[in-house]
């Protein structure tokens, strides 16, 4: 196990639409970014993950890039970005970017010119097929115009495959020009890239390398384990498509992931951190084995919440204490000494991790400080997601119309207006599982729209900033989830055994305590964390070193939501 900037790492995620608005115009930007890169040197991170700033018609919030070298017009200049990245790594923040290469947009130059015709030089930078049916492949002489269907009508017999997308509905878009189907896993407007082309991975390795030289400090690559495809295509039973592997892990990922390791990462001391979808954990260490020369690190999705269509009719129960230490054992034990992973509650995918794991309504302080106390000590690298450090939750939605996610949108007109499904339970649904919790804007301060824009913001913002959730109200509250969470940065940022101590879960079964050992050199950390909303019981040796609560520490109880850091110099070792 080599130490590492990389694995020392304190992720931070900014979801820039969301985060700051500079300019009054309902939408975060980056000189939003600017202005509050004090407050993120003082937390203490060291490295922001910008969700996509690049051009983007905005299909899927910027993961649909029309333009991989610009930058979205609503967050600003390319002067803009260049000041941020001085601004940033002055103050020692490092900055990586969101590569979403995966897809592009149908708005990119790449995707314009290859839906025109068969033989356009860009044809192959996608996945073409043609339609089942031979009636329905234009012949010669028959315009294409004649045997074009309208998208109602073709059906699934004349699908290439039977593959879903990600976001509902078949993965295949029939496109009038050539007669032919486009593959997209995610929406109609994000066309699948076609990675067998050598010439498109030449493109990718040259846009990152021109990030790169500018200064940026790495990449988070969006979901990483779909760039090679199944090239049989074949048919899936349909029960696979709730499971996110169907379209990971193709047969060329691994070669194509070397090749982006000697093309790009080998010149470069940056950060890689893959999106590490459908990735089973026996398989981790082919993505982020050291000798492998891939990946340095991903996240898996092992406790992410289901979202396939389905779901927001009847959302998966939440994962209970015991399952996440299984989840979390499989994984450290699958990536050993050999494989790095960056660790998470909550992200722009997920709804806010205080409102799944914790209590915001009894303990707010507590259950955050507790959750982030497991997070921040867990091996592997932190990834924090913006508004988690001030005890942001998930926003009481009232009506469908309020969500702004496609996903969201889809999954209503598939299940409630064409499916006939009940309105009102989708909207309790959706309240559990949506993207959106995590988007709407960041509680600043109490002043109107929480001080994030002075204009109408682009999604709802959650109303509980008047009561308490901001930044500001952190800043000065006797019991800061904010101030927890900066010293526990100091903490965990001071002390190696805590990135890369051995993991030990001391109670497997215990559906209340999480309790584990970090050792390291000779030092053994044991934490401690109540997961319940009433005391529980505990042996714990060492010396505490940290809590979320002040007083009364060395008992053998823990009061509700108890986390405790302890540190013991163990004789043997
Ligand atoms: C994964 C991203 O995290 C998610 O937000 C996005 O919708 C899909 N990839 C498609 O890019």
């Amino acid at each position: 196990m080599q130490p590492s900037w990389q694995k020392e790492a304190i992720i931070y995620q900014i979801y820039p639409r969301s985060f700051q608005d500079s300019n009054g115009d309902g939408v975060g930007d980056l000189r939003g970014i600017l202005q509050r890169l004090d407050y993120l040197q003082a937390l203490g991170v060291t490295v922001l993950w910008l969700s996509p700033i690049f051009a983007s018609p905005n299909a899927d919030n910027g993961y649909d890039v029309s333009d991989y070298r610009a930058i979205q017009p609503e967050f600003g200049t390319m002067r803009d970005f260049d000041e941020l990245l001085a601004e940033a790594h002055a103050r020692g923040l490092k900055i990586i970017l969101d590569l979403v290469v995966n897809h592009s947009s149908d708005e990119h130059e790449w995707f314009r010119e290859s839906r025109k015709s068969k033989d356009n030089p860009f044809r192959d930078f996608y996945v073409w097929k043609p339609a089942k049916s031979a009636s329905l492949i234009p012949s010669e002489g028959i315009k294409p115009a004649t045997n074009v269907l309208a998208r109602d009508e073709v059906d699934d017999e004349y699908f290439p495959n039977n593959w879903q997308s990600l976001f509902g509905g078949s993965a295949w878009k029939w496109d009038e020009a050539t007669g032919e189907f486009y593959l997209h896993l995610f929406v109609e407007k994000q066309p699948d890239l076609n990675w067998e082309n050598p010439r498109l991975r030449r493109e990718v390795y040259d846009l990152m390398r021109f990030w790169l030289d500018k200064g940026v400090d790495g990449f988070r690559l969006d979901v990483v384990p779909f760039f090679s495809k199944a090239l049989t295509f074949p048919d899936y039973p349909p029960e696979r498509f709730a499971d996110l592997s169907a379209y990971a892990n193709g047969p060329r990922i691994h070669e194509f992931l070397r090749e982006m390791h000697d093309e790009v990462w080998s010149n470069y001391d940056a950060l890689n951190v893959g999106e590490g979808v459908g990735v089973r954990a026996e398989d981790a260490n082919l993505y982020v084995g050291e000798s492998r020369r891939e990946l340095q690190m991903l996240y898996h999705f092992d406790h992410a919440v289901p979202r396939d269509e389905a779901r927001f009719l009847d959302p998966a129960p939440e994962f209970s204490l015991v399952q996440m230490k299984q989840i979390t054992r499989r994984w450290d034990e699958a990536l050993g000494d050999d494989g790095w992973q960056s660790v998470y509650f909550g992200n722009h995918d997920n709804p806010r991790m205080l409102s799944r794991f914790g209590d915001p309504v009894r303990f707010p302080y507590e259950s955050a400080t507790m959750l982030a106390t497991v997070l921040l000590t867990l091996r592997g690298t932190p990834s924090l997601y913006q508004g988690d450090e001030i005890g942001m939750t998930n926003c009481p939605f009232e009506a469908v119309n309020e969500f702004d996610d496609v996903q969201v949108r889809n999954a209503y007109d598939a299940l409630v207006r064409r499916g006939g499904g009940d309105e009102a339970q989708f909207l309790v649904a959706a309240n559990r599982i949506a993207r959106d919790h995590a988007r709407t804007p960041f509680q600043w301060d109490d002043s109107p729209n929480a001080g994030f824009s002075t204009g109408r913001p682009w999604l709802k913002v959650n109303p509980n900033f008047g009561q308490g959730v901001n930044a500001a109200a952190e800043e000065t509250a006797p019991k800061s989830i904010l101030n927890f969470y900066r010293n526990l940065i100091e903490l965990r940022k001071r002390t190696p055994a805590l990135a890369y101590g051995h993991y030990r879960d001391v109670r497997p079964d215990d559906n209340a305590v999480w309790l584990y050992e970090r050792e390291w050199k000779g030092e053994t950390w044991v934490i401690a964390c109540n997961f319940t909303g009433e005391t529980q019981e505990v042996e714990l040796e060492g010396e505490v070193r940290f809590g979320n609560y002040t007083t009364g520490a060395t008992s053998a109880t823990l009061r509700p939501y108890e986390s405790r850091v302890a540190f013991q110099k163990k004789a043997n070792s």
